[in-house]
């Protein structure tokens, strides 16, 4: 999603802004642009559709002088992503940057062409300029119209603004999209999240809903939707935060890939009471004999954990689960009984869909808990239980580590309700546990298959379509499986539940179809391989994902076999999904595909 940032001080304000845009560049955009306001206070503005190397190239001819700036990456949503619908969008004296969704756009562009405005883009945005000029032109004070201008707007957003004329002044605002300020010895800078900021400030201020605040090179004030000053605190940079770098890796996915035995343990380790083998009950803080039945709700790859878990807590502590995506969730006729955990998964804790489902959830009384990789992010903080996955900060637009660390963490949370519920004894918590525990070693020896699955990948890679297909816990593996095939290679694939396929997608299949078939060997193994036999039977090429023992059973079938280690059944989710993540990742690159920045995605989609 867009990316906003914004500084002054005493530094050179264009090449800083680049900087920190740079760092946002893993949201996700097509185009980008900066202004700045020189000592004079004159305005100067360059935007160009495309990557910030664009941008950068244009600046290199037209550097744009002052210490005071804003700049932006816009994720198109109303308007091509040409120049001049790049922000910053200039009304003067105001010039902004906005990231969200001002549905009340018609509306505001009719009025102000009404009014004689001449407007240049096709944006939402162009509109918030306007309205706060006018406003400004008026002879209204600057709080008074930053106020007056939102109080117009309907949606959702953040915005920075700079001022031609004030070269010591910026403005930034947030309702339902997050922001930031960042505080340096020599500036003060805004930003989307704490990743642009990191690098060039040691404390940040999350903006809460509703603030506004007003920017000085020494002074942050900072204001509630009423006007009233309010004092955010200033928190010191993560360390995590800083370290966001690739280090030797090629792009951050295969860093993130490599990292999970890591980061997977620092979960589980946080979850687990090892010596004792149970869940802790401090690191949950939830009594799941409280509720009857639990309702998981997320976006696209969250939501394919929440069907992992679906059958972790029906299998594990015979709790019924309800299970939606976020962006259909609000629209089914609910009742929302106050003994129904509400559920939320989420890495980025910003996700417009899943944070609009938790705020009905929690205005109907529910209890909420949130399974969440962010620990500042909105959902975090208006959850009544934040349950996190520490799995550091996810860069590569894909959600790989973030999503083994929420099933790691969904996985703790189903034995707890086991546990709570009394569905499970002492001795099998401990395997529980004792299974959890062995993740992130299993999930370290899977990565050694990487290499085959490099020379997989360039069979994979010219195909147009690919099925992927699994039972029980494996299929949403197959899911997600197929979803990063498809998001990073661009190769249409789709995940089916293996018993689904004959009543209509394999009459895709032929021999130029790969189907990747997730089968461990488990209960429903022998069901999946009647299903791979059927595909076969139809000329389709087999891919088979399993373990020793399955691979006896696919071998003459299987065109290619991955052998993943034997694992414990529970955490078969954890293991098959590697081998999955590797092909995509390698596939991408055969296919010459931004890997780390899939085009028309975008990482923390904070618009619904
Ligand atoms: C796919 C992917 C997305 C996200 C989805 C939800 O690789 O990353 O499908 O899972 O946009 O995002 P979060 O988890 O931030 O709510």
């Amino acid at each position: 999603m867009c990316g906003i940032v914004g500084v002054i001080g005493q530094r050179d304000a264009a090449p800083l802004l680049l900087d920190a845009l740079k760092r946002l560049e893993y949201r996700g955009y097509d185009s980008a642009g900066i202004a700045t306001v020189n000592g004079e206070g004159a305005m100067a503005r360059l935007r160009s559709p495309g990557k910030l190397r664009n941008l950068e190239k244009r600046l290199d001819v037209v550097p744009l002088p002052g210490g005071t700036g804003i700049g932006h990456t816009r994720w198109a949503t109303h308007g091509a992503p040409t120049e001049a619908n790049a922000h910053p969008h200039l009304a003067a004296p105001v010039a902004v940057v906005h990231n969200g969704i001002i549905e009340n756009f018609r509306e505001l562009r009719a009025k102000l062409k009404a009014a004689g405005a001449t407007l240049t883009s096709d944006t939402d945005t162009e509109t918030i300029a306007h309205l706060m000029a006018h406003r400004l032109a008026s002879g209204e004070e600057m709080k008074a119209a930053l106020l007056g201008t939102l109080g117009e707007l309907e949606g959702a957003y953040a915005l920075a603004f700079a001022f031609e004329g004030q070269p010591q002044l910026l403005a930034a605002a947030r309702s339902g999209s997050p922001l930031a300020i960042g505080l340096a010895d020599d500036s003060v800078m805004i930003g989307s999240d704490a990743i642009a900021l990191a690098p060039f400030c040691d404390r940040i201020i999350y903006l809460d809903d509703g603030d506004i605040a007003l920017l000085t090179p020494s002074k942050v004030e900072i204001f509630d939707k009423t006007g009233a000053p309010v004092d955010r605190p200033a928190v010191a940079v993560p360390v995590q935060i800083s370290l966001a770098e690739k280090g030797n890796y090629r792009h951050f996915m295969a860093k993130e890939i490599h990292e999970q035995p890591e980061v997977i343990a620092r979960t589980i380790g946080h979850y687990l009471d090892i010596g004792e083998g149970t869940i802790r009950d401090s690191a949950v803080g939830l009594d799941f004999a409280d509720y009857r039945r639990v309702s998981i709700t997320a976006c696209g790859t969250a939501f394919y954990a929440g069907l992992v878990a679906r059958h972790w807590f029906e299998q594990i502590a015979r709790l019924p689960v309800d299970l939606d995506v976020a962006s259909e969730f609000r629209y089914r006729a609910q009742n929302f009984p106050r003994d129904e955990l509400a559920l939320f998964v989420s890495q980025s804790g910003e996700t417009a869909d899943t944070l609009a489902s938790l705020r009905v959830c929690r205005a109907a009384g529910q209890t909420i808990a949130t399974v969440v990789n962010v620990p500042t992010s909105t959902m975090a903080r208006e959850t009544d239980v934040a349950l996190p996955t520490l799995a550091g900060p996810e860069i590569g637009v894909a959600s790989t580590k973030a999503f083994t660390c929420q099933l790691a963490t969904l996985a703790a949370l189903a034995v707890k309700a086991g546990i709570d519920r009394g569905t499970v004894s002492a001795e099998e918590a401990r395997a529980y546990v004792d299974a959890l525990v062995e993740a992130p070693r299993l999930v370290a020896d899977t990565l050694h298959v990487e290499p085959q699955l490099e020379r997989i990948a360039r069979i994979v890679a010219p195909a147009t379509t690919a099925l992927f297909m699994g039972r029980g816990a494996s299929y949403p593996v197959a899911l997600e499986g197929a979803l990063k095939l498809k998001e990073l290679s661009y190769i249409h694939a789709e995940g089916y539940a293996a018993g689904e396929l004959k009543h209509g997608p394999i009459a895709l299949v032929d021999d130029s179809v790969p189907v990747v078939v997730v089968a461990p060997f488990d209960d429903l193994f022998a069901k999946t391989v009647s299903n791979m036999q059927e595909v076969a039977a139809r000329g389709g090429r087999i891919i088979g994902v399993t373990d020793a023992r399955g691979a006896e059973a696919m071998a003459g079938t299987a065109e290619e076999i991955i052998v993943v280690p034997d694992a414990p059944a529970f955490i078969h989710p954890l293991v098959m999904t590697i081998p999955l993540q590797l092909l995509a990742y390698h596939a991408a690159i055969t296919n010459g595909t931004d890997v780390d920045q899939p085009r028309n995605l975008a990482k923390s989609v904070t618009v619904e």
